[in-house]
């Protein structure tokens, strides 16, 4: 009997309905994925007893001499993986990885540039209401209107215009590839630093299936949860001249004692990516996210710059029926079990708690070992949902089919039995 259902039934019955809730449901979130049973072993040890502030070698506590250890693996094969000089794997979460950066190369009231919001961008690139957008003077680039993609000649005309200390590449729902040395180009002639934010496709570029930023960058920054399958938690990597600046940026700067057990399950999670079981897995996602992109575009939805080369796809509702909104359609999806998140789509004319399109990704079925059949099978379900008008009967009979059908691809490790 697990612990916890002895100690605790109210947080035991939650804990149980949440993982039967992923176990039953297709999740087509681009950013979230399954971890294994080693990286959610790691993070749940006593490592979470531990402080250990400071860095390996040098704490302000003791008893860190195993604790050296484990930082030392998750950073050596995080440089490994990534072929940087310098890593800090101390970040919290992305955000806190972005933030270290801001406070290692930026004052307060410095000028940032980084892809707008509205476009795929993130909060954390200098949306108004986040500490990035408060702190400093936040310009931004937008897509291409008629290709829906970054406009290289539009990106050094604002750069030219704002002389930003630091420029952001990166995003959160931008289907397309990253051109980093052309953003390193234009970096250098206004005398900015690249800040590449590679949260969503960290695990494409540790395999080589995405340009890498490392060559190109003076910081990279990630969080480990998404296509790299680790924990959630994020980290900051640098140029070796960069180091010191980023290490008392993380701490003393930023944070206090780093978590341990989650730096051990980032460590597992690096060492799977190591492996050449990894490259099949992440090629896997692009072949699923093309044949998924595919199938849609077949149903009728019209795709944000027309398809995908990453592990994820904006889908435009208005091609399909004007009237069709992200949010009504995230919530059918959801009753169909079919879990997506609303988003907006470039040059929308709708508000973010309304919007006129759906992000989808394929790195969460991908780990569930879905491939391309199934692909044209999670589009069937999205397209017979997303055309209900909601009919209860319709949504439904999708949910049961789904159920079923997520029976015989079980989740890699289960806490909780007979849920
Ligand atoms: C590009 C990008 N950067 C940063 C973050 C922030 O990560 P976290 O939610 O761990 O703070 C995200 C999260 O979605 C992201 O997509």
């Amino acid at each position: 009997m697990n612990p916890i259902e002895q100690s605790d039934p109210v947080l035991w019955q939650a804990i149980c309905q949440e993982q039967n809730r992923q176990d039953s449901t297709l999740e087509l979130i681009a950013s979230e994925n399954h971890v294994s049973p080693a990286v959610l072993a790691a993070a749940a040890t006593p490592l979470t007893n531990k402080y250990a502030e400071g860095y390996p070698g040098k704490r302000y506590y003791g008893g860190c001499e195993f604790i050296d250890v484990i930082e030392n693996l998750a950073r050596d094969r995080a440089k490994a993986l990534f072929g940087c000089d310098h890593v800090n794997v101390q970040p919290h979460s992305g955000s806190q990885a972005n933030q270290a950066v801001f406070l290692a190369a930026l004052n307060p009231g410095d000028t940032i540039l980084g892809l707008h919001l509205d476009h795929g961008g993130h909060l954390t690139h200098g949306k108004s209401v986040n500490i990035s957008g408060r702190w400093f003077k936040a310009f931004h680039y937008t897509l291409d209107p008629k290709t829906e993609r970054i406009d290289m000649a539009h990106v050094q005309r604002i750069a030219r215009e704002c002389k930003p200390k630091l420029i952001i590449t990166g995003a959160s729902a931008y289907p397309r590839l990253w051109d980093f040395a052309a953003f390193a180009e234009i970096a250098h002639e206004v005398g900015a630093v690249q800040m590449a934010d590679i949260a969503h496709f960290a695990g494409l570029v540790a395999t080589g299936l995405h340009p890498s930023p490392v060559p190109h960058s003076e910081f990279v920054t990630t969080t480990t949860h998404k296509t790299l399958r680790g924990p959630r938690s994020g980290m900051t990597m640098c140029k070796a001249d960069w180091a010191k600046k980023l290490d008392s940026a993380v701490f003393p700067g930023l944070q206090g004692g780093p978590l341990m057990h989650i730096i051990a399950a980032k460590a597992a999670a690096f060492g799977e990516a190591q492996q050449p079981a990894f490259k099949t897995y992440c090629e896997q996602i692009l072949k699923n996210a093309k044949v998924l992109a595919e199938a849609l575009m077949g149903h009728g939805y019209r795709l944000v710059s027309g398809g995908t080369d990453n592990h994820l796809m904006l889908v435009d509702l208005r091609a399909k029926s004007p009237n069709l909104t992200g949010a009504a359609v995230e919530l059918w999806l959801q009753n169909a079990g079919v879990i997506v998140n609303k988003n907006m789509v470039p040059f929308d004319t709708r508000k973010a708690m309304e919007t006129s399109g759906i992000r989808v990704g394929t790195p969460a079925l991908t780990t569930r070992g879905l491939k391309e059949p199934e692909m044209k099978k999670v589009a069937e379900w999205f397209d017979r949902a997303a055309s209900s008008g909601g009919d209860a009967q319709v949504l439904q009979k999708v949910r049961d089919e789904v159920t079923e059908f997520t029976r015989s691809y079980p989740l890699p490790h289960l806490t909780c039995s007979g849920t």
